[in-house]
């Protein structure tokens, strides 16, 4: 008997992407089908389709790091959610198609009032800040926070949660169009990086305690320069070259720490200890209206190729999401 397929999106480097019949995946012990109703587009899966982020061991091999959509079937081992309940989810991959695979507990239940298409942007973003400019950069309300890529989905999400966690934040951005986004979403000043040096703007602020760079190398001493005594420097990504040249000296006089980490590769155990602590904490700033993701444009599945070519030309702000299902 032939196995059921189901619609993803296939890429091949250097080729458009587009949809193929693949097999539909069935659930392991621990794991649950989602019937996926919106994929979110995130930036590492351009770098993955370009063939510079290969999917971890035992992950699919199709893109796509989160989705939202309605549970279809649950692994032997799943008791925390049943068929028909409405999850977000963080994938190791595979999240651009009909049908995808999570751990039961990289899922989340959708929180209200967030429709599907804008739940499928929270888990990457919000696990991603959440990890590492809350819990390894340790910010505490009242301390002032600097977001580098203000506008981008990582951007737009960790403005608001810092602000509804009771930092002063800041951002940079590449236009002011970019830039009014991030003060909107309660950013007290966002410094356009092309007409302005942020890091004269920040000394005349008086300093950040924390950073959550994507950038690197050209911003790295100008962090250094920026941070207050004891300030963290969060890495998530660096866009613009990983090997950097700065004043160790300021690392010393100041008691700076420099973290840097990347989800995909954390166990299923660390993904579902995280998905809980953001269901405890995030979960509610979103029902009190104080964040919601920012969706800048919603393509359908089999437009997969446009929405990474609007990606790629960074004239978006907030997140690129693809319609799988109405
Ligand atoms: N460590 C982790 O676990 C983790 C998880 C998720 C994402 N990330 C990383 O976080 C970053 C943001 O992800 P995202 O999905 O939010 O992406 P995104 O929406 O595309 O945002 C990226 C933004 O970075 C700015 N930028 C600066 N230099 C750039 C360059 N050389 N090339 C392209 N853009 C540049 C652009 O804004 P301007 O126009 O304002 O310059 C762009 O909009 C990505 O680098 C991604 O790989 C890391």
């Amino acid at each position: 008997m032939s196995k059921p397929t189901m619609k993803a999106v296939k890429s091949v480097v250097g080729q458009p992407l587009v949809l193929a019949d693949i097999e539909k995946p069935s659930p392991g012990p621990e794991q649950i089908l989602i019937r996926v109703g919106a994929a979110g587009v995130n930036r590492p899966d351009l770098i993955q389709r370009a063939g510079r982020y290969p999917p971890p061991p035992g992950a699919p091999e199709t893109m796509g790091l989160e989705v939202a959509g309605t549970v279809e079937s649950v692994g032997a081992n799943v008791t925390q959610w049943k068929p028909g309940d409405r999850v977000c989810a963080l994938l190791p991959g595979g999240g651009y198609a009909e049908h995808a695979l999570a751990h039961a507990g990289s899922a989340m239940p959708i929180p209200e009032p967030l429709s599907m298409t804008e739940a499928a942007g929270l888990p990457e973003t919000v696990l991603t800040v959440w990890n590492n400019a809350f819990e390894m950069g340790r910010l505490k309300a009242g301390e002032t926070f600097l977001v580098h890529g203000g506008a981008s989905g990582i951007g737009t999400t960790a403005i608001q949660m810092a602000v509804a966690w009771g930092a002063k934040v800041y951002a940079t951005a590449g236009t002011d169009e970019k830039c009014r986004l991030c003060e909107k979403l309660g950013a007290t000043k966002a410094i356009n990086y092309k007409t302005e040096d942020f890091e004269a703007v920040m000394r005349a602020e008086g300093g950040v305690d924390v950073i959550l760079d994507m950038v690197g190398a050209p911003y790295f001493d100008k962090n250094l320069t920026i941070l207050k005594d004891l300030g963290r420097l969060c890495y998530i990504a660096f866009l613009q070259g990983s090997k950097v040249e700065g004043d160790l000296s300021r690392l010393m006089f100041k008691r700076l720490t420099i973290t840097g980490s990347t989800l995909r590769i954390r166990t299923d155990a660390y993904k579902a200890k995280l998905a809980k602590d953001v269901v405890a904490h995030v979960w509610p700033m979103i029902k009190q209206g104080r964040f919601k993701p920012i969706i800048s444009h919603v393509f359908p599945l089999g437009e997969a190729d446009a929405a990474h070519a609007r990606m790629d030309a960074s004239d978006h702000a907030g997140k690129i999401i693809l319609q799988v299902a109405t």
